[in-house]
């Protein structure tokens, strides 16, 4: 038999890992919903044009996507981040703006597997459609830096630039192709082939010749029009005004085609550099219309919740023995099994977390699994018990030789309850 195992750059997360995940998950809804985000769950693949829109000229679309044909011939891909969906989604069902939305969803991304690199990656992320509002820029990036906050992470940094719009941009980005034009022969491989797609890339290549080649490139920042100028501004106070630390970057450019005016990238200190961004996002307020919608501005964010756990790790926040559920009670039959089986029942229609052993198993290999399970009471039932309609209760976390107490089986959910609080 082959050797079954999960793809390359993918992962089973297994409790009580997955634990953490749930907490992960929960408190994003909890912040985000309380902004009065609504949840959209859209489907794992699209047709492609739908990314293609995003980033024609990006490595996430161009080289990264995964791509197919299905049964009909039809050319889907599997969604390598989550804004194009959200933006096909309003355009199809046009609801009333602003549209504040939040998703929770994997993205696949045929990327070299690394730690904190991953093939299917998962994003927490919010999107806005339908405002042009700086304030609401400020909104986007003070969820993603109390999500942060809440989950315990002290050592993430917000980087934030703007790059224009569709009146300043490409008069920079002339700017640019004219200083890059000078330089060409100093530029890496791939961009001195690649560069005219999308020049402001250069400004994001790691490779040495083109940082060095960049370094005193010309910055959108500083040609910004007078509507981006004031945009920033105002996104530059609200964010003073929320105490929410950031540095200008004006370099910072970000993976994909689709931003305009504010964007902004969030890393952790705590995590290696190269994988150290947990998140970003930004204004994209040209995209609804290039998928075929009204003019309508959008801004949003996708989280790294992967990398936000590695960061968890780093920073020793988060932890699965701290977050892992625990159970209430463990029922020890060894009169079988119809105790276990009721008693498993009625205290869990009482709220309680219970579990039990299966199989007729001894009552010292059921014991066992009691402390294995973490659970703070056994309820032990063997013939006398069961002759007597009684119950043993033992407190697994109480000291060695502390009495047990035995209760009538018609009042052990009180006792139970008694016993937890
Ligand atoms: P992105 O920067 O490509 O933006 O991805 C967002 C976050 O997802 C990254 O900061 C990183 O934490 C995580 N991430 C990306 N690729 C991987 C990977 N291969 N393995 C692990 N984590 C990864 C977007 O996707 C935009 N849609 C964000 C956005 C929303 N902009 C506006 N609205």
């Amino acid at each position: 038999m082959p050797e079954f195992r999960t793809p390359k750059g993918t992962r089973d997360i297994l409790p009580p890992e997955s634990a953490r995940w749930e907490v992960l998950l929960a408190r994003f809804a909890s912040i985000v919903e309380s902004a009065g985000y609504g949840l959209v769950l859209s489907p794992m693949f699209e047709n492609v044009e739908v990314f293609q829109r995003v980033g024609e000229s990006t490595d996430v679309v161009r080289k990264e996507m995964y791509q197919f044909s299905d049964k009909s011939g039809r050319q889907l891909a599997l969604r390598p981040e989550g804004t194009a969906s959200i933006v096909r989604a309003f355009v199809q069902h046009r609801p009333p703006t602003p549209w504040k939305v939040w998703y929770a969803a994997p993205s696949f991304r045929y990327e070299q597997a690394q730690a904190g690199r991953y093939r299917q990656h998962h994003q927490g992320g919010i999107e806005v459609l339908g405002t042009e509002d700086p304030d609401i820029d400020v909104e986007v990036i003070g969820l993603a830096w109390e999500f942060f906050a809440r989950v315990g992470l002290r050592l993430v940094t917000l980087r934030l630039n703007s790059l224009g719009d569709a009146t300043c941009r490409p008069i920079y980005r002339q700017a640019l192709i004219t200083f890059l034009e000078a330089r060409l022969p100093q530029l890496c491989d791939e961009h001195q082939a690649v560069w005219k797609d999308n020049p402001l890339r250069v400004l994001d290549c790691k490779r040495s010749e083109c940082v060095a080649a960049t370094a005193d490139a010309p910055y959108q920042l500083d040609f910004l029009c007078d509507a981006c100028t004031a945009h920033f501004a105002r996104v530059k106070e609200g964010l003073g005004a929320l105490e929410i630390p950031f540095t200008l970057d004006p370099r910072l450019v970000r993976g994909l085609d689709y931003y305009t005016r504010t964007t902004f990238e969030f890393a952790s200190r705590a995590l290696e550099s190269a994988q150290n961004a947990v998140g970003g996002g930004g204004r994209y307020d040209g995209l609804v219309e290039e998928m075929g919608g009204p003019p309508t501005p959008g801004i949003g964010f996708g989280l790294g919740l992967d990398r936000t756990l590695l960061a968890c790790d780093d920073e020793g926040v988060l932890a699965a023995a701290e977050v892992a559920p625990q159970l209430d009670a463990f029922v020890v039959d060894f009169a079988g099994g119809t105790a276990a089986r009721d008693i498993t029942a009625a205290l869990r229609m009482a709220g309680f977390r219970a579990d039990r052993a299966f199989d007729g198993r001894s009552p010292k290999s059921q014991l066992k699994s009691a402390d294995r399970s973490g659970a703070r009471l056994a309820l032990i039932v063997g013939p006398d018990e069961a002759a007597a309609g009684r119950v043993t209760i033992k407190d697994l976390r109480a000291s060695p030789g502390t009495p047990q107490e035995q209760v009538d089986r018609a009042s052990l959910v009180d006792e139970v309850r008694k016993h937890l609080t």
